[in-house]
């Protein structure tokens, strides 16, 4: 399959096994930075905005020469953006024109549990019959279905993408990802970089066949998902391109003034540790992170990004002569192509009010422990039974019809996690903060709230978490999507 790159070893920094592209690759650099469009509302229903979209199969603009085929959210990758408000509701109609049954989870979202994308609350394709053996009682629609987002929070940079059970790794793969911007006014009245200046980018890696399709290991007969069949991938799947927005190493041009960047790393398994070169030092000047903004501006040489992290950075190219490229790198690719992301070509310095201001979120409170009324613990861990890996939890593969975790309403809890390998562990409804990492508290990046924690191998962390209004079976689970097609996930019941 390729080199596997099973560690937690130091230096080294993703799980998974690397897949090597089988066709020449576009040159670094030579293509340009796109930028997702925007999705508008097709009409009103009540107080919500309403959304359109029809997951299909879709044809991308990757390599030289030859297009490759994407599932993709109205047929690209990434999926059209959606911009919302906070406290303004959106109902999203998914329709499914694909060949396997669909998930939609929004990230990050404050929703309630049967909007939230459970993993078996599937969407047939349209035009199949009925039941389905994976639902496991799941809500199952056919055809076409709404998701209705009260946006009842903050700010924040969200993604959307595909969660159906046991397959949402290679769905992600294939393309069924896209941002979900929300503002607020809070946000808009800070002198923040906007519009041309707002790049929201997402990065994910992938491999690709001779004839341009997306390599990724899976045997094409279980893509219609009988229960229980699981390809041979193990440890997460990486590859050797690295996409921004759906190109390979793409080139913006910027002007010497400040532009937010909102990095969302998409990649299934791929860890990166993202840093400007040349640079200044805290040249990334982190104003938000998974749950919005930050209280007030962090500064960073370079940043780790987490399968499903998003870190809000605002950079001012001012800092660097017209005329001079800044390549955005990976620390921890393995080599020249996945330790390189994207470049910047500086341009004329432009008068712009834009600035970070010393003080963001005004409405940021601190969790303290002594506002948990529970304390648990959660183990994130391997086994290997002659062969074949498993990803548990407690010692336990998911199972949708059991109870993990069950945390009263309106509870605050501290959960205390602990890893083998590297596994970004992502909870569903609530965001949370950092308490400790080791015998130490909380990294740079760790601030704010957050919903995906970058767990390292061997290192304990406390996250405290509150359970405020919506009740309802949700899930947790570690973000490394083969790890969770793997069984690594456990259900979160509010109750
Ligand atoms: Cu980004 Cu449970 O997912
Ligand atoms: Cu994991």
């Amino acid at each position: 399959l390729g080199v596997p790159l099973l560690t937690g070893l130091a230096g080294s920094s993703s799980t998974g096994t690397l897949l090597r592209s089988r066709r020449p690759l576009p040159r670094p650099f030579s293509r340009r930075l796109t930028i997702p469009a925007e999705l508008a509302p097709v009409r009103r229903e009540g107080e919500a905005d309403v959304y359109e979209i029809e997951q299909r199969v879709g044809r991308a603009d990757i390599l030289d020469g030859v297009g490759t085929p994407i599932w993709g959210y109205n047929g690209t990758f990434p999926g059209p953006t959606i911009r919302s408000r906070s406290g303004r509701p959106v109902v999203v109609y998914h329709r499914n024109a694909l060949p396997v049954p669909t998930v939609v989870h929004l990230h990050g979202g404050h929703t309630p549990a049967e909007h939230d994308g459970y993993p078996t609350d599937l969407l047939l394709p349209e035009g199949s019959a009925g039941q389905h053996p994976a639902g496991h009682g799941g809500a199952v629609t056919v055809g076409r279905r709404g998701y209705a987002y009260p946006m009842n929070q903050p700010a924040a940079t969200l993604w959307y993408h595909d969660h159906r059970m046991d397959f949402t790794g290679p769905a992600v793969w294939r393309g069924l990802a896209g941002f979900h911007l929300v503002g607020d006014a809070e946000e808009e009245a800070l002198p923040l970089p906007r519009g041309q200046r707002d790049l929201p980018l997402m990065i994910a890696d992938r491999a690709f066949d001779q004839d341009g399709t997306l390599r990724y290991p899976s045997r094409s007969d279980d893509l219609l998902g009988s229960p229980g069949v699981h390809p041979p991938y193990q440890a997460g799947v990486l590859g050797d391109v690295i996409l921004v927005n759906g190109q390979p190493w793409p080139t913006a041009e910027v002007a010497g003034t400040h532009y937010r960047l909102r990095l969302l790393n998409a990649s299934n398994a791929r860890r990166y540790r993202l840093r400007l070169d040349p640079a200044p030092p805290g040249a990334l000047v982190q104003i938000g992170s998974d749950g919005g903004l930050l209280p007030g501006p962090v500064r960073h040489d370079s940043i780790d990004l987490a399968p499903a992290e998003r870190v809000d950075v605002v950079v001012d190219f001012a800092r660097w002569r017209p005329g001079q490229h800044v390549t955005l790198v990976n620390d921890f690719g393995e080599d020249a192509g996945t330790g390189r992301v994207m470049r910047f070509e500086v341009g004329d310095a432009v008068a712009d009010p834009a600035r970070v201001p010393a003080r963001l979120s005004a409405d940021h409170r601190t969790l303290r422990r002594a506002d948990a009324t529970r304390t648990r613990s959660l183990v994130f861990q391997s086994r290997d039974t002659g062969g074949a890996h498993h990803w548990l939890i407690n010692g336990r593969p998911f199972h949708p019809e059991r109870v993990d975790v069950a945390p009263r309403l309106g509870s605050v809890e501290i959960w205390r996690l602990v890893g083998d390998l590297h596994h970004p562990i992502h909870l569903h409804l609530s965001h949370f903060q950092v308490l400790s990492r080791g015998t130490g508290g909380p990294r740079g990046t760790d601030a704010g709230w957050k919903d995906t924690l970058d767990l390292l191998p061997g290192e304990p962390a406390e996250i405290i978490v509150p359970f405020a209004d919506y009740p309802g079976r949700y899930v947790f689970h570690c973000h490394n999507l083969e790890h969770e097609d793997m069984m690594m996930m456990g259900n979160l019941t509010v109750g």
